[in-house]
């Protein structure tokens, strides 16, 4: 399998939670190289934008006021199989329903409020990284 990149996104409720370095350990333990990587905070525009395939769903305007709400960590991460290897050592989507020892299983609580993000295809991962980072901002 060819070496390739995903996106991800530490969402506030972990950042709040004090869970950044644990998380980053996580991520560095499974073998994935950081591409770019920064704490910024979105503003409602950006999460509208980020999160528009999701727009008519139930969900959306709490998905927005909580991606909003505090800082994140973005990052681009490289690695063979990177997309699939990424959701697998997140988990599933439901924290309850994620496996033992995956970063939601961890530290996720809730459905709305799952810890972190990762794309779901080599096509999101590119499109999201360029979302967040300028070419300058990936080594
Ligand atoms: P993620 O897969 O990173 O991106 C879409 C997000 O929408 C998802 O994480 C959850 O945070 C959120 N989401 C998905 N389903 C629900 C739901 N049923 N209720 C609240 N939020 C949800």
């Amino acid at each position: 399998m060819a070496t390739n990149r995903t996106f991800t996104m530490i969402k506030p409720d972990a950042v709040e939670n004090g869970h950044i370095g644990a998380i980053l350990e996580k991520i560095n333990a499974a073998g994935f190289r950081i591409v770019a990587m920064k704490l910024t905070q979105m503003t409602k525009r950006d999460a509208e934008t980020f999160y528009a395939i999701h727009s008519e769903r139930p969900f959306f305007g709490e998905l927005v006021e909580f991606m909003t709400r505090g800082p994140i960590v973005s990052a681009i991460l490289e690695k063979e199989n990177a997309v699939e290897d990424f959701r697998a050592l997140i988990g599933a989507t439901n924290p309850a329903e994620a496996a033992e020892g995956t970063i939601r299983k961890l530290f996720a609580t809730s459905i709305g409020e799952n810890a972190v993000h990762g794309s779901d295809s080599d096509e999101n991962a590119a499109i999201e990284g360029a979302f967040h980072f300028s070419g300058r901002e990936q080594f």
